[in-house]
């Protein structure tokens, strides 16, 4: 069974830009290993993650990233069986420059969700663009 997770959670610390790049860098890789796609944006000490997978996989590193000490406000906005995954890959993506001003990014964001459920893509899409617009929800 495939299972959808999607959450934002703010930095429990300030990271410099090299820190979030390794650790972008190796969270893609270990779920890359596990199979597990979607997408991880950092934005001025926000994450926004969207973890699709095998239910068990999913759910145990939901359980483990919940527990992180490196942030905290963690809050699910979804989590759903879903019948097919819709991520060619594991997305990871570092906002170093304003968004405000740039809805291609949304639109390719919003790309990468096509092929989800239509309910889960809908929440996912909404999501995401408050979360660009406005940096904090
Ligand atoms: C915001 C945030 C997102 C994370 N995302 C992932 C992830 O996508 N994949 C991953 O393997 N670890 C991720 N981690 C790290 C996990 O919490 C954990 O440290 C890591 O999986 C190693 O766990 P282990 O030492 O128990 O194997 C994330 C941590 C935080 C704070």
């Amino acid at each position: 069974m495939q299972h959808a997770i999607c959450y934002i959670s703010t930095a429990t610390k300030e990271f410099s830009n090299g820190q979030v790049d390794d650790l972008l860098k190796e969270w893609r890789q270990q779920n890359s290993n596990k199979n597990i796609k979607g997408i991880l944006l950092f934005s001025e000490g926000h994450f926004f993650q969207v973890l699709e997978g095998e239910k068990e996989k999913v759910l145990a590193l939901f359980h483990r990233i919940e527990e992180d000490p490196r942030h905290t406000g963690v809050i699910q906005v979804l989590g759903r069986d879903i019948s097919q995954g819709s991520f060619d890959d594991y997305i990871v993506e570092y906002l170093k420059e304003p968004v405000f001003s740039k809805p291609k990014l949304i639109s390719e964001y919003c790309e990468s969700v096509k092929g989800m459920d239509p309910q889960v893509q809908q929440q996912i899409k909404m999501i995401l663009e408050s979360f660009i617009d406005t940096r904090v929800l």
